[in-house]
């Protein structure tokens, strides 16, 4: 058991479109004692907007993490298009389509996500972890308002993009660059500290439904309490996924950035310029360098990380 008390723990905002592989990725960041989870910034993407917001407040009300994050509603659209979602994958509320989640309040429409961004930013400085786990709009209306505090950020790890790979949405283009590329691009030309998952690198980071579900154990979860009932709900919410994702698994996209974002060392990084197309297309350009993009991941480390993680007994 890794004791809590000795852990230095990193001041982390998730701007998510939950989105079952976010999903994911907030209980593994929940389950990781290294994190300081301070709020979700919610933005449109995997689902509308009121979705992802709803969601955040289902994932807090069935995780219960010790410390509920706030939850702060963001931008309803992309900056200069109308929204795509990927409710196709993800089901019509952004979250399986499981039944029975409990009922939630919506949180105030104030301060936005992007002054709350820009408010974090300002406190925690260095010490900020941003993890960006959906269409880049809320970060770029953040830089807007405050570029330089936005600069200071620590480290703004990424979710996005296909830079030596093909695409999920268009041969060339990731879903969560191709829904905003206006708001990618103009994060990428900002000069933050960013440290970029993509695809190259997430398609490395797999996982059987046969390995998930060992860990989750068969219905009904031997586990009491808070646990044993968000492992059913995992179970459940993951169904179709794994069902849609073929016999190597699903991808786990999301988790994989939270992951890198707790421990850099389970992947290799490489500097590298990118310049974001109109598609979302995100390629590597001559200059110096606005990122280091995620290249080899250690899978195995990486999946036990995970799973030892998504469903603490503690919790
Ligand atoms: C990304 O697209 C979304 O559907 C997932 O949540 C992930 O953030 C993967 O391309
Ligand atoms: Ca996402």
């Amino acid at each position: 058991m890794r004791d809590r008390r000795r852990i230095r723990r990193t001041p982390t905002v998730i701007d998510t479109d939950p989105g079952v592989d976010d999903a994911l990725a907030l209980l593994l960041a929940w389950g990781s004692p290294e994190l300081r989870v301070l709020a979700l910034t919610v933005v449109a993407g995997n689902a509308a907007l009121a979705d992802t917001v709803r969601n955040a407040g289902r994932l807090v009300a069935v995780r219960r993490p010790l410390r509920p994050p706030r939850i702060v509603p963001g931008a309803a659209s992309p900056l200069r298009r109308p929204l795509v979602t990927a409710t196709h994958y993800h089901g019509e509320d952004g979250l399986g389509d499981v039944a029975d989640w409990p009922a939630v309040a919506p949180p105030p429409a104030s301060p936005s996500a992007a002054e709350m961004l820009v408010a974090f930013a300002r406190i925690h400085a260095e010490r900020l972890t941003l993890v960006a786990l959906g269409p880049l709009t809320n970060v770029a209306l953040a830089v807007r308002e405050d570029a330089e505090s936005m600069r200071r950020i620590g480290r703004v790890v990424v979710m996005g993009g296909a830079v030596d790979v093909p695409g999920n949405v268009t041969p060339d283009a990731e879903f969560n660059a191709h829904v905003d590329p206006d708001a990618a691009r103009e994060v990428f030309d900002a000069g933050l500290r960013i440290d970029l998952v993509p695809l190259d690198a997430t398609r490395q980071a797999a996982i059987t439904r046969k390995r998930f579900m060992v860990v989750l154990g068969p219905r009904p979860h031997p586990r009491e309490g808070p646990s044993g009932l968000l492992a059913r709900r995992i179970a459940a919410l993951t169904e179709q996924a794994f069902a849609r994702e073929g016999p190597r698994g699903m991808h786990l996209h999301d988790p994989l950035a939270v992951g890198l974002a707790v421990d850099a060392t389970l992947a290799t990084w490489e500097p590298v310029r990118i310049a974001v197309g109109d598609g979302g297309e995100t390629r590597r350009t001559p200059g110096p360098a606005n990122c280091r993009v995620a290249r080899v991941v250690d899978t195995d480390r990486f999946i036990d990380f995970f799973l030892e993680r998504l469903c603490p007994a503690s919790s």
